[in-house]
């Protein structure tokens, strides 16, 4: 199943037109799996890790947050098993020379029709050299995950917060893979953020806990207004599953894309793989983290890890996605939007880039006065718009386009009250278009009644 409605190539439009996504560095053309946000896209990504680090850092008593480097020791690579094993089959054709996942071709060049080399093996880290000298000893490595930062810094963050399994280390960052084939826009990209926690649970608990973090990750897309029929849980088969992990269920998303339904997320249960390597490496003994487990304190276990680690970039994706929806032939009879295209991007309140558009009726001095008055009161508390220019039901479908939930309409019965009382507004619903008269003193109340 793909989401039929809409087309990634609508969203790359969307995303470059209205200031959320650009390929970056455009005006050299571009570089591949590489991408630039811009100001709404960034608005996004923060809603979207500000609401999940509430609902999962916040809102536990027992995850706490790291901000692990990049670029950390190399060491760490090596005993993690990615120096090894953070690795893709790659073929090239013969004739054309570009390169594919293998997984990903079945006989000849999918671009020339060319002869395929055998298959080799390629580490998908970035290499970069830390120092002035360019010498191997000083090859260095982009993270490829931010996971790691957790697991090393382990005893700091459980000895400095006085932590006892269970509980958990967020961490929100960025992450680099070097991918042979970026690609249906930044779904796969070579540099995309990641929202990981690793929850550390005894060992016993583990399976209950990986089943709640699956769970509890479905929901909250859901949550945030994806579509129940778009999403599914698909556990890994064992030869599918990564080096380091005992068992893995991915949230996927009906993208529309070739294979379709795909990956958002993973929640995986890394068993005591990252704690025993790191114990064995960096200590000289694999129980090096082993912790209490019972009362008396005498019973000591490497504790379990359950990791939910999703793509802010590839989430940002299928909220955008399922968000978009075009009317044909516009949704009023009263303006000139009748039979041209409309596009409504149906963001939950929590995630759109703006909450609210203030716009007066007109430019008349004493109108933008009251108006940018009322801009100014809400943005303490929202992220607020403030739009003059056009006509009113342009600037109602400029909003509806970038998702905003609410515009506030200003005009002369906000300062003269002939038809509505003095000092109110007019709010319209992006979804239902219904408009609602509200006193100016009272619309702080108002979005805090509809937000929360
Ligand atoms: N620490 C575990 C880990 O990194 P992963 O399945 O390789 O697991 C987790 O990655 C998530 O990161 C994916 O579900 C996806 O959302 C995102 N992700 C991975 N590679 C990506 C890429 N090249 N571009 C965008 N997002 C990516």
């Amino acid at each position: 199943m793909t989401n039929p409605a809409v087309s990634i190539e609508q969203i790359v439009n969307l995303a470059k037109r209205r200031g959320f996504i650009f390929p970056t560095a455009e005006i050299y053309g571009g570089y591949g799996g590489f991408w630039d946000w811009g100001p709404l896209g960034v608005k996004l990504k923060e809603n979207i890790k500000h609401a999940w680090w509430g609902d999962f850092v916040l809102e536990w008593d027992d995850v706490v947050g790291l901000d692990g480097a990049i670029i950390t020791n190399p060491r760490v690579w090596e005993v993690s098993g990615h120096t090894k094993n953070f690795i893709d089959a790659m073929v090239e054709c013969t004739k054309c020379h570009h390169r594919f996942k293998a997984d990903e071709v079945k006989a000849d060049c999918p671009d020339c029709g060319g002869q395929m080399m055998a298959a080799r093996n390629f580490n998908t880290m970035f290499k970069t050299a830390v120092g002035p000298v360019e010498a191997s000893a000083a090859t260095a490595f982009l993270r490829p995950e931010t996971a790691q930062n957790i697991f090393v810094n382990f005893d700091l963050v459980r000895d400095t917060m006085r932590l006892k399994v269970p509980f958990g280390i967020a961490q929100i960052g960025k992450a680099f893979r070097n991918e042979i084939t970026p690609g249906n826009f930044i779904f796969r990209s070579r540099e995309f953020e990641q929202m990981e926690i690793e929850y550390f649970v005894q060992p016993d608990q583990a399976d209950k806990y990986y089943r709640e973090f699956v769970e509890a990750s479905h929901q909250w897309f859901i949550k945030l207004g994806i579509k129940a029929e778009h999403l599914r849980q698909r556990p890994h088969k064992k030869s599918e599953l990564s080096h380091y992990s005992a068992a893995t269920t991915d949230v996927e998303y009906a993208f529309p894309i070739e294979k379709g339904w795909a990956e958002l997320m993973g929640i995986a249960n890394r068993a005591d793989y990252d704690l025993r390597q790191h114990g064995q490496a960096a200590r000289g003994d694999e129980r090096a983290f082993a912790v209490p487990i019972d009362e008396t304190g005498k019973i000591k276990e490497v504790p379990y890890v359950i990791e939910p680690s999703m793509g802010i970039d590839r989430a940002a994706l299928a909220f955008l996605l399922d968000a978009y929806e075009v009317v044909k032939g516009g949704r009023t009879t009263t303006t000139e939007s009748i039979k041209e295209e409309e596009v409504v991007l149906h963001l939950h309140p929590k995630l759109a880039p703006y909450t609210a558009a203030v716009l007066p009726l007109s430019k008349k001095p004493n109108l933008e006065k009251a108006a940018h008055a009322i801009a100014q009161t809400l943005r303490p508390h929202w992220s607020v718009d403030y739009d003059a220019a056009g006509s009113i039901g342009k600037r109602y479908r400029r909003q509806d386009e970038i998702g905003t939930p609410f515009c506030i309409t200003v005009d002369f019965d906000t300062l003269e009250g002939v038809k509505r009382p003095l000092g109110t507004v007019t709010i319209r619903d992006r979804d239902t278009m219904k408009q609602e008269n509200v006193p100016i003193e009272s619309l702080v109340d108002y979005f805090r009644a509809k937000l929360g």
